[in-house]
Protein backbone atom coordinates (compact mmCIF):
# COMPACT_ATOMS: atom_id res chain seq x y z
CA UNK A 1 0.00 0.00 0.00
CA UNK A 2 0.99 3.16 -0.66
CA UNK A 3 0.59 5.32 2.78
CA UNK A 4 -0.17 8.89 1.60
CA UNK A 5 1.88 11.05 3.96
CA UNK A 6 0.43 14.36 4.00
CA UNK A 7 2.56 17.02 5.40
CA UNK A 8 1.03 19.70 7.45
CA UNK A 9 4.08 21.60 7.69
CA UNK A 10 4.26 22.20 4.37
CA UNK A 11 0.82 23.24 4.37
CA UNK A 12 1.45 25.93 7.33
CA UNK A 13 4.34 27.10 5.38
CA UNK A 14 2.41 27.35 1.89
CA UNK A 15 -0.48 29.34 3.54
CA UNK A 16 2.16 31.74 5.89
CA UNK A 17 4.97 33.03 3.34
CA UNK A 18 3.32 34.36 -0.25
CA UNK A 19 6.43 33.62 -2.65
CA UNK A 20 4.43 34.41 -5.94
CA UNK A 21 6.90 36.73 -6.66
CA UNK A 22 9.88 34.98 -5.32
CA UNK A 23 10.28 31.57 -8.02
CA UNK A 24 12.09 28.95 -6.97
CA UNK A 25 15.13 27.90 -8.60
CA UNK A 26 13.79 24.44 -9.51
CA UNK A 27 10.82 26.26 -11.07
CA UNK A 28 12.94 28.42 -13.49
CA UNK A 29 15.06 25.49 -14.34
CA UNK A 30 11.93 23.35 -15.10
CA UNK A 31 10.15 25.90 -17.69
CA UNK A 32 13.63 26.05 -19.09
CA UNK A 33 13.55 22.26 -19.51
CA UNK A 34 10.07 22.48 -21.04
CA UNK A 35 10.84 26.11 -23.02
CA UNK A 36 7.59 26.81 -21.61
CA UNK A 37 8.36 30.72 -22.46
CA UNK A 38 9.41 30.06 -25.97
CA UNK A 39 6.72 31.30 -28.70
CA UNK A 40 5.97 27.65 -29.89
CA UNK A 41 4.97 27.00 -26.21
CA UNK A 42 2.71 30.48 -26.07
CA UNK A 43 -0.58 28.75 -27.29
CA UNK A 44 -4.04 28.27 -26.09
CA UNK A 45 -3.95 24.81 -27.14
CA UNK A 46 -1.50 23.80 -25.22
CA UNK A 47 -1.58 22.88 -21.30
CA UNK A 48 -0.18 21.67 -18.12
CA UNK A 49 -0.81 20.40 -15.06
CA UNK A 50 1.37 20.76 -11.85
CA UNK A 51 0.55 18.24 -9.25
CA UNK A 52 1.05 18.74 -5.88
CA UNK A 53 0.77 22.44 -6.23
CA UNK A 54 0.68 23.94 -2.78
CA UNK A 55 -0.89 27.40 -3.49
CA UNK A 56 -0.08 27.01 -7.45
CA UNK A 57 3.35 29.61 -7.20
CA UNK A 58 4.89 27.66 -10.09
CA UNK A 59 1.68 27.89 -12.36
CA UNK A 60 1.61 31.82 -11.56
CA UNK A 61 5.42 31.43 -12.46
CA UNK A 62 5.02 30.50 -15.69
CA UNK A 63 2.12 32.06 -15.99
CA UNK A 64 4.18 35.16 -16.04
CA UNK A 65 6.15 33.68 -18.83
CA UNK A 66 3.50 32.42 -20.77
CA UNK A 67 -0.37 34.19 -21.26
CA UNK A 68 -1.63 31.80 -23.67
CA UNK A 69 -0.72 27.89 -22.40
CA UNK A 70 -3.98 26.84 -20.71
CA UNK A 71 -2.45 26.24 -16.55
CA UNK A 72 -4.43 23.53 -14.10
CA UNK A 73 -3.24 22.80 -10.26
CA UNK A 74 -3.94 20.04 -8.36
CA UNK A 75 -3.25 19.65 -4.33
CA UNK A 76 -4.62 17.08 -1.93
CA UNK A 77 -4.61 20.40 0.66
CA UNK A 78 -8.02 21.23 0.52
CA UNK A 79 -6.91 24.67 2.81
CA UNK A 80 -4.11 25.60 0.05
CA UNK A 81 -6.71 25.22 -2.81
CA UNK A 82 -9.01 27.56 -1.09
CA UNK A 83 -6.51 29.99 -0.13
CA UNK A 84 -5.31 30.42 -3.14
CA UNK A 85 -8.31 30.04 -5.65
CA UNK A 86 -9.35 32.98 -6.23
CA UNK A 87 -5.62 34.68 -7.02
CA UNK A 88 -4.65 32.04 -9.54
CA UNK A 89 -8.19 32.64 -11.00
CA UNK A 90 -7.27 36.28 -11.88
CA UNK A 91 -4.72 35.09 -13.89
CA UNK A 92 -6.23 32.40 -15.46
CA UNK A 93 -5.32 29.04 -13.33
CA UNK A 94 -7.20 26.74 -12.48
CA UNK A 95 -6.64 24.49 -8.97
CA UNK A 96 -8.78 21.93 -7.40
CA UNK A 97 -8.33 19.01 -5.02
CA UNK A 98 -6.79 15.58 -6.37
CA UNK A 99 -4.52 12.73 -5.20
CA UNK A 100 -1.24 12.62 -7.32
CA UNK A 101 -1.73 9.09 -6.87
CA UNK A 102 -4.95 8.60 -8.05
CA UNK A 103 -5.80 11.49 -10.81
CA UNK A 104 -9.67 10.17 -10.64
CA UNK A 105 -11.64 12.11 -13.38
CA UNK A 106 -8.36 13.30 -15.44
CA UNK A 107 -8.51 11.28 -18.53
CA UNK A 108 -5.80 10.00 -20.20
CA UNK A 109 -3.59 12.02 -22.30
CA UNK A 110 -5.43 15.70 -21.30
CA UNK A 111 -2.25 17.75 -20.50
CA UNK A 112 0.82 18.65 -22.88
CA UNK A 113 2.89 18.93 -20.07
CA UNK A 114 3.30 17.59 -16.13
CA UNK A 115 5.07 18.69 -13.40
CA UNK A 116 5.35 17.88 -9.98
CA UNK A 117 8.30 19.48 -7.41
CA UNK A 118 9.26 17.79 -4.29
CA UNK A 119 5.89 15.12 -4.05
CA UNK A 120 6.62 11.51 -5.07
CA UNK A 121 9.58 11.50 -2.22
CA UNK A 122 6.91 12.15 0.37
CA UNK A 123 5.28 8.40 -1.03
CA UNK A 124 6.76 5.08 0.24
CA UNK A 125 6.59 4.25 -3.43
CA UNK A 126 7.56 6.48 -6.44
CA UNK A 127 5.69 4.30 -9.10
CA UNK A 128 1.87 5.41 -8.58
CA UNK A 129 2.76 9.25 -8.52
CA UNK A 130 5.14 9.20 -11.86
CA UNK A 131 3.20 6.60 -13.77
CA UNK A 132 -0.20 9.00 -12.93
CA UNK A 133 1.83 11.98 -14.43
CA UNK A 134 2.27 9.97 -17.66
CA UNK A 135 -0.75 8.54 -18.17
CA UNK A 136 -2.40 12.43 -18.06
CA UNK A 137 0.29 13.54 -20.21
CA UNK A 138 -0.53 13.11 -24.26
CA UNK A 139 1.53 11.53 -26.75
CA UNK A 140 4.54 13.39 -27.63
CA UNK A 141 4.20 15.40 -24.67
CA UNK A 142 6.77 15.86 -21.86
CA UNK A 143 6.96 15.27 -17.57
CA UNK A 144 9.11 17.19 -15.06
CA UNK A 145 9.33 15.36 -11.53
CA UNK A 146 11.91 17.42 -9.00
CA UNK A 147 12.44 14.49 -6.47
CA UNK A 148 15.40 13.08 -4.04
CA UNK A 149 17.72 10.39 -5.67
CA UNK A 150 20.06 8.37 -4.24
CA UNK A 151 22.62 7.64 -6.60
CA UNK A 152 23.37 4.20 -5.14
CA UNK A 153 20.97 1.46 -5.76
CA UNK A 154 18.70 1.63 -2.78
CA UNK A 155 15.58 3.01 -1.76
CA UNK A 156 16.14 4.76 1.37
CA UNK A 157 13.07 5.70 3.04
CA UNK A 158 13.10 8.10 5.81
CA UNK A 159 10.55 9.12 8.54
CA UNK A 160 11.84 12.11 11.31
CA UNK A 161 10.33 13.53 14.27
CA UNK A 162 8.84 16.96 14.10
CA UNK A 163 11.01 18.53 17.31
CA UNK A 164 8.13 19.95 19.54
CA UNK A 165 5.51 17.89 18.15
CA UNK A 166 6.86 14.51 17.90
CA UNK A 167 4.31 14.22 14.66
CA UNK A 168 6.39 12.11 12.32
CA UNK A 169 6.92 13.35 8.76
CA UNK A 170 8.08 11.43 5.85
CA UNK A 171 8.89 13.98 3.13
CA UNK A 172 12.34 13.16 2.13
CA UNK A 173 12.24 9.94 0.77
CA UNK A 174 15.35 8.84 -1.59
CA UNK A 175 14.55 6.46 -4.10
CA UNK A 176 17.37 4.60 -6.10
CA UNK A 177 18.09 6.43 -9.31
CA UNK A 178 18.24 2.69 -10.70
CA UNK A 179 14.74 1.98 -9.63
CA UNK A 180 13.68 5.05 -11.28
CA UNK A 181 15.11 4.24 -14.36
CA UNK A 182 14.07 0.66 -14.61
CA UNK A 183 10.80 1.69 -13.95
CA UNK A 184 10.43 4.21 -16.90
CA UNK A 185 12.88 1.67 -19.29
CA UNK A 186 10.04 -0.67 -18.87
CA UNK A 187 6.70 1.88 -18.92
CA UNK A 188 5.12 1.51 -22.20
CA UNK A 189 4.44 5.31 -22.65
CA UNK A 190 7.48 6.49 -21.99
CA UNK A 191 9.56 7.19 -24.81
CA UNK A 192 13.08 8.75 -23.31
CA UNK A 193 14.20 9.95 -20.15
CA UNK A 194 17.39 11.49 -18.41
CA UNK A 195 17.82 12.86 -14.81
CA UNK A 196 19.37 16.30 -14.39
CA UNK A 197 20.43 17.24 -11.06
CA UNK A 198 19.58 20.29 -9.28
CA UNK A 199 22.29 23.07 -8.50
CA UNK A 200 21.46 25.76 -6.66
CA UNK A 201 23.69 29.14 -8.26
CA UNK A 202 23.89 30.93 -5.26
CA UNK A 203 24.34 30.38 -1.12
CA UNK A 204 21.62 29.56 1.19
CA UNK A 205 22.38 30.02 4.59
CA UNK A 206 21.14 27.88 6.84
CA UNK A 207 17.96 29.07 9.01
CA UNK A 208 18.22 28.49 12.86
CA UNK A 209 14.37 28.98 13.13
CA UNK A 210 13.78 25.84 10.87
CA UNK A 211 16.84 23.09 10.24
CA UNK A 212 14.35 21.60 7.31
CA UNK A 213 15.11 23.90 5.20
CA UNK A 214 18.05 23.62 3.16
CA UNK A 215 20.94 25.12 2.82
CA UNK A 216 23.88 24.75 0.48
CA UNK A 217 27.53 23.33 1.33
CA UNK A 218 30.10 23.96 -0.95
CA UNK A 219 32.17 20.76 -1.84
CA UNK A 220 36.32 20.57 -2.32
CA UNK A 221 35.55 20.39 -5.41
CA UNK A 222 33.35 24.05 -5.24
CA UNK A 223 30.18 22.46 -6.34
CA UNK A 224 27.61 23.41 -4.21
CA UNK A 225 25.27 21.07 -2.49
CA UNK A 226 21.78 21.21 -0.79
CA UNK A 227 21.39 19.72 2.83
CA UNK A 228 19.42 19.77 5.55
CA UNK A 229 18.60 19.10 9.43
CA UNK A 230 18.18 15.13 8.56
CA UNK A 231 22.16 15.70 7.76
CA UNK A 232 21.92 14.64 4.69
CA UNK A 233 22.75 15.84 1.33
CA UNK A 234 19.28 16.97 -0.47
CA UNK A 235 20.09 15.55 -3.94
CA UNK A 236 17.26 16.80 -6.29
CA UNK A 237 17.03 15.92 -9.67
CA UNK A 238 14.63 16.88 -12.36
CA UNK A 239 13.74 13.04 -13.64
CA UNK A 240 12.54 14.52 -17.25
CA UNK A 241 10.61 12.04 -19.40
CA UNK A 242 9.31 12.14 -23.12
CA UNK A 243 5.78 10.64 -23.42
CA UNK A 244 4.95 8.47 -26.27
CA UNK A 245 1.35 6.70 -26.14
CA UNK A 246 2.15 4.90 -29.49
CA UNK A 247 5.50 3.05 -28.51
CA UNK A 248 4.20 -0.78 -28.48
CA UNK A 249 1.20 0.04 -30.77
C1 LIG B 1 6.98 19.95 -0.53
S1 LIG B 1 5.41 20.59 -0.97
C2 LIG B 1 5.77 21.15 -2.61
C3 LIG B 1 4.77 22.13 -3.12
C4 LIG B 1 5.04 22.67 -4.53
N1 LIG B 1 5.10 21.60 -5.51
C5 LIG B 1 6.30 23.50 -4.57
O1 LIG B 1 7.33 23.01 -5.02
O2 LIG B 1 6.25 24.66 -4.13
C6 LIG B 1 4.46 19.11 -1.25
C7 LIG B 1 3.02 19.39 -1.65
O3 LIG B 1 2.41 18.15 -2.04
C8 LIG B 1 1.09 18.12 -1.51
N2 LIG B 1 0.66 16.72 -1.46
C9 LIG B 1 0.92 15.78 -0.50
N3 LIG B 1 0.35 14.62 -0.81
C10 LIG B 1 -0.28 14.80 -2.00
C11 LIG B 1 -1.04 13.96 -2.85
N4 LIG B 1 -1.27 12.69 -2.53
N5 LIG B 1 -1.55 14.47 -3.99
C12 LIG B 1 -1.33 15.76 -4.33
N6 LIG B 1 -0.61 16.61 -3.56
C13 LIG B 1 -0.08 16.13 -2.42
C14 LIG B 1 1.25 18.78 -0.14
O4 LIG B 1 0.00 19.18 0.38
C15 LIG B 1 2.18 19.94 -0.51
O5 LIG B 1 1.45 21.04 -0.96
Amino acid sequence: MNKNYISSIDGEIYLRERRYDHPKEIFKQAAEILALASPAACQPSLSLVDLGSATGEFAYYIRGLNPEIKLQCIEHNPELVEDCRALLAQRGIDICCGDINDLQGVADSTFDFATSFGVTQIFEDFKPSLGEMIRVTRDGGRCVNLMMLNEFPIDVLIRYRVPGTGVVQANWNKFAMSSVAEFLEQHPEVASYRFLKHEMPFDLPPREDDPMRSWTVMTPEGKRILWNGLNMEISLYHVIIEVSKGKNS
